[in-house]
């Protein structure tokens, strides 16, 4: 039996070409892609790459990968990331990890976005994954109950010792169900951004163009988005 994220993860790092500003997403399944990634600059392949977060930039410097400031790349040509849930049109539950905040930035300068998961990560409505929504401390409680006043159920996320987790940008998120799933991805996207400390949700909606999909018995599927969905409001 094959490890479904390592398949999918090994397999997208095969998309890299020389030359190639890369954008490195976050997560257990990116952790392959690295691995992946980190041969191949071994064996000779020229890459700058942009970490969606502090533990994929620890990961990539451990293993050679050559990495570049953000502010010092006008696009990237090609970002690797995993993600929660992704349905038919290619949007995506993202922030499982808590890196949202930096994945959906990066993922907006990047002409070609790879989503990799396992197969039981793609689904026809999202939702079943709570929605993770990052918000700053100081509005926590407001952000709160207005997810509660439109029928979500949020939990602030918490660390080992029970107190509050905190991103990599100082905030702190809150994890949101919806009783009947997201029957509207890019609607809601819009309507938490109107929200006042809200800093970011993990709704990725018209972003991801290639979605690999790794499965227990090693076979990997490659699907391309046919047509670039404009993202909702930007
Ligand atoms: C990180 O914040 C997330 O967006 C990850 O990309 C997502 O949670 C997938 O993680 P795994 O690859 O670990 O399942």
């Amino acid at each position: 039996m094959h490890n479904p994220k390592q398949v999918a993860g090994r397999r997208a790092a095969e998309f890299v070409e020389n030359g190639m500003a890369v954008g490195l997403g976050t997560g257990s399944t990116v952790f392959f892609t690295l691995e992946r990634l980190a041969e191949r600059v071994r064996e000779g392949l020229k890459i700058r790459c942009v970490p969606t977060s502090i533990d994929t930039e620890n990961k990539a410097r451990v293993m050679g990968i050559p990495l570049v400031e953000l502010g010092k790349i006008d696009a990237l040509d090609l970002t690797i990331d995993g993600a929660d849930e992704i349905d038919g049109a290619f949007h995506m539950i993202k922030g499982g990890g808590g890196a949202l905040l930096r994945e959906k930035v990066v993922a907006s300068i990047t002409r070609r976005q790879i989503a990799i998961v396992g197969a039981e990560k793609v689904v026809a409505r999202l939702g079943k994954f709570p929605l993770p929504i990052e918000v700053v401390p100081f509005a926590r409680e407001v952000i709160h109950r207005a997810l509660g006043a439109r029928g979500a159920t949020a939990t602030l996320r918490t660390g080992p010792a029970g107190q509050p987790y905190l991103t990599d940008n100082g905030n702190q998120i809150l994890d949101c169900r919806f009783p009947d799933g997201i029957a509207d991805p890019a609607s809601l996207e819009l309507e938490l951004d109107r929200l006042p400390g809200i800093v970011e949700t993990g709704l990725f909606v018209g972003l991801a163009h290639v979605l690999v999909i790794g499965r227990e018995d090693g076979s990997v599927e490659v699907r391309e988005r046919a047509t670039a969905l404009p993202r909702a409001g930007r």
